[in-house]
Protein backbone atom coordinates (compact mmCIF):
# COMPACT_ATOMS: atom_id res chain seq x y z
CA UNK A 1 0.00 0.00 0.00
CA UNK A 2 2.96 2.31 1.01
CA UNK A 3 4.50 1.39 -2.54
CA UNK A 4 1.51 2.47 -4.12
CA UNK A 5 0.90 6.00 -2.52
CA UNK A 6 4.60 6.75 -3.28
CA UNK A 7 4.44 5.61 -6.94
CA UNK A 8 1.47 7.35 -6.91
CA UNK A 9 3.11 10.55 -5.44
CA UNK A 10 6.06 10.07 -7.46
CA UNK A 11 4.34 10.46 -11.29
CA UNK A 12 2.27 13.39 -9.76
CA UNK A 13 5.45 14.94 -9.23
CA UNK A 14 6.99 13.93 -12.27
CA UNK A 15 3.83 15.66 -14.09
CA UNK A 16 4.57 18.76 -12.09
CA UNK A 17 7.97 19.27 -13.02
CA UNK A 18 7.15 18.50 -16.54
CA UNK A 19 4.46 21.41 -17.02
CA UNK A 20 6.77 23.05 -15.25
CA UNK A 21 9.92 22.71 -17.43
CA UNK A 22 7.37 23.67 -20.24
CA UNK A 23 6.29 27.00 -18.53
CA UNK A 24 9.58 27.89 -18.33
CA UNK A 25 10.26 26.95 -22.11
CA UNK A 26 7.65 28.75 -23.56
CA UNK A 27 7.74 31.83 -20.71
CA UNK A 28 11.05 32.10 -19.80
CA UNK A 29 11.22 34.11 -16.21
CA UNK A 30 11.78 37.34 -16.05
CA UNK A 31 15.94 37.72 -14.86
CA UNK A 32 18.41 40.06 -14.97
CA UNK A 33 19.60 39.19 -18.60
CA UNK A 34 15.85 38.98 -19.48
CA UNK A 35 15.42 42.83 -18.50
CA UNK A 36 18.36 43.84 -20.34
CA UNK A 37 17.18 41.94 -23.73
CA UNK A 38 13.94 43.93 -23.26
CA UNK A 39 14.98 47.74 -22.99
CA UNK A 40 15.50 46.89 -27.07
CA UNK A 41 11.38 46.79 -26.82
CA UNK A 42 11.84 50.04 -24.02
CA UNK A 43 10.33 47.26 -21.37
CA UNK A 44 10.95 47.88 -17.60
CA UNK A 45 11.19 44.61 -15.34
CA UNK A 46 7.70 45.45 -14.15
CA UNK A 47 5.94 45.58 -17.85
CA UNK A 48 7.87 42.42 -18.74
CA UNK A 49 6.56 40.64 -15.68
CA UNK A 50 2.94 41.43 -16.33
CA UNK A 51 3.44 40.37 -19.89
CA UNK A 52 4.59 37.10 -18.52
CA UNK A 53 1.76 36.83 -16.38
CA UNK A 54 -0.78 37.61 -19.15
CA UNK A 55 0.96 34.76 -21.21
CA UNK A 56 0.68 32.24 -18.36
CA UNK A 57 -2.66 32.81 -16.90
CA UNK A 58 -5.00 34.28 -20.17
CA UNK A 59 -2.83 32.29 -22.98
CA UNK A 60 -3.10 28.91 -21.55
CA UNK A 61 -7.35 28.46 -21.29
CA UNK A 62 -7.95 27.14 -24.73
CA UNK A 63 -4.34 25.83 -25.99
CA UNK A 64 -1.66 24.99 -24.99
CA UNK A 65 1.31 27.83 -24.80
CA UNK A 66 2.65 28.68 -28.33
CA UNK A 67 6.39 28.35 -28.91
CA UNK A 68 6.99 32.00 -29.71
CA UNK A 69 10.54 30.99 -31.08
CA UNK A 70 8.48 29.22 -33.98
CA UNK A 71 6.68 33.00 -35.03
CA UNK A 72 8.28 36.01 -37.00
CA UNK A 73 8.84 38.60 -34.66
CA UNK A 74 6.76 40.97 -37.24
CA UNK A 75 4.04 38.50 -36.76
CA UNK A 76 3.79 39.04 -33.00
CA UNK A 77 1.90 41.68 -32.65
CA UNK A 78 -0.61 40.76 -34.89
CA UNK A 79 -1.01 38.00 -33.64
CA UNK A 80 -1.57 39.10 -29.82
CA UNK A 81 -4.01 41.84 -31.07
CA UNK A 82 -5.80 39.13 -32.44
CA UNK A 83 -5.43 36.74 -29.39
CA UNK A 84 -6.08 38.94 -27.05
CA UNK A 85 -9.79 39.49 -28.84
CA UNK A 86 -10.21 36.29 -27.20
CA UNK A 87 -8.22 36.06 -24.29
CA UNK A 88 -10.69 40.02 -23.26
CA UNK A 89 -7.20 41.73 -22.16
CA UNK A 90 -7.25 45.55 -21.76
CA UNK A 91 -5.15 47.46 -23.64
CA UNK A 92 -2.05 47.70 -20.85
CA UNK A 93 -2.40 44.08 -20.64
CA UNK A 94 -1.67 43.30 -24.29
CA UNK A 95 1.10 46.11 -24.88
CA UNK A 96 2.74 44.19 -22.41
CA UNK A 97 2.46 41.03 -23.52
CA UNK A 98 3.99 42.30 -26.61
CA UNK A 99 7.20 43.57 -25.34
CA UNK A 100 7.74 40.49 -23.19
CA UNK A 101 6.65 38.22 -26.37
CA UNK A 102 9.10 39.85 -28.28
CA UNK A 103 12.21 40.04 -26.09
CA UNK A 104 11.12 36.28 -25.77
CA UNK A 105 11.57 35.93 -29.40
CA UNK A 106 14.59 38.10 -29.09
CA UNK A 107 16.22 35.71 -27.19
CA UNK A 108 15.17 32.36 -28.50
CA UNK A 109 16.51 30.86 -31.74
CA UNK A 110 13.29 29.21 -34.07
CA UNK A 111 13.33 25.07 -33.51
CA UNK A 112 16.38 23.22 -35.37
CA UNK A 113 18.66 26.02 -35.91
C1 LIG B 1 -10.82 31.78 -26.21
C2 LIG B 1 -9.78 30.85 -26.66
C3 LIG B 1 -8.37 31.37 -26.88
C4 LIG B 1 -7.61 32.14 -26.05
C5 LIG B 1 -7.97 32.71 -24.69
C6 LIG B 1 -6.33 32.31 -26.72
N1 LIG B 1 -6.32 31.65 -27.92
FE1 LIG B 1 -4.75 31.48 -29.21
N2 LIG B 1 -5.89 30.37 -30.46
C7 LIG B 1 -7.20 29.99 -30.25
C8 LIG B 1 -7.66 29.21 -31.38
C9 LIG B 1 -9.05 28.59 -31.54
C10 LIG B 1 -6.57 29.14 -32.29
C11 LIG B 1 -6.52 28.45 -33.66
C12 LIG B 1 -6.62 29.45 -34.76
C13 LIG B 1 -8.02 29.83 -35.08
O1 LIG B 1 -8.84 28.95 -35.32
O2 LIG B 1 -8.36 31.02 -35.11
C14 LIG B 1 -5.48 29.84 -31.68
C15 LIG B 1 -4.23 29.99 -32.25
C16 LIG B 1 -3.15 30.64 -31.66
C17 LIG B 1 -1.83 30.74 -32.26
C18 LIG B 1 -1.41 30.14 -33.57
C19 LIG B 1 -1.60 31.18 -34.67
C20 LIG B 1 -0.94 30.75 -35.97
O3 LIG B 1 -1.32 31.34 -37.00
O4 LIG B 1 -0.05 29.91 -35.96
C21 LIG B 1 -1.07 31.49 -31.41
C22 LIG B 1 0.40 31.88 -31.58
C23 LIG B 1 -1.91 31.86 -30.29
N3 LIG B 1 -3.17 31.32 -30.48
C24 LIG B 1 -1.51 32.66 -29.25
C25 LIG B 1 -2.34 33.05 -28.20
C26 LIG B 1 -1.94 34.01 -27.20
C27 LIG B 1 -0.60 34.71 -27.13
C28 LIG B 1 -3.00 34.13 -26.34
C29 LIG B 1 -3.11 35.03 -25.11
C30 LIG B 1 -3.29 36.44 -25.37
C31 LIG B 1 -4.06 33.25 -26.82
N4 LIG B 1 -3.62 32.63 -27.95
C32 LIG B 1 -5.31 33.08 -26.20
C33 LIG B 1 -7.95 30.27 -29.13
C34 LIG B 1 -7.54 31.05 -28.06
Amino acid sequence: MKLIVGAAALSIFAVIITSCETALKSAPPVTAAFIQAGRREKADARTLEAGRKVFLNRCISCHALPEIARYDSARIPGIVSWMSYRAHLTPEQREALVKYLLTVRANSRPPGT
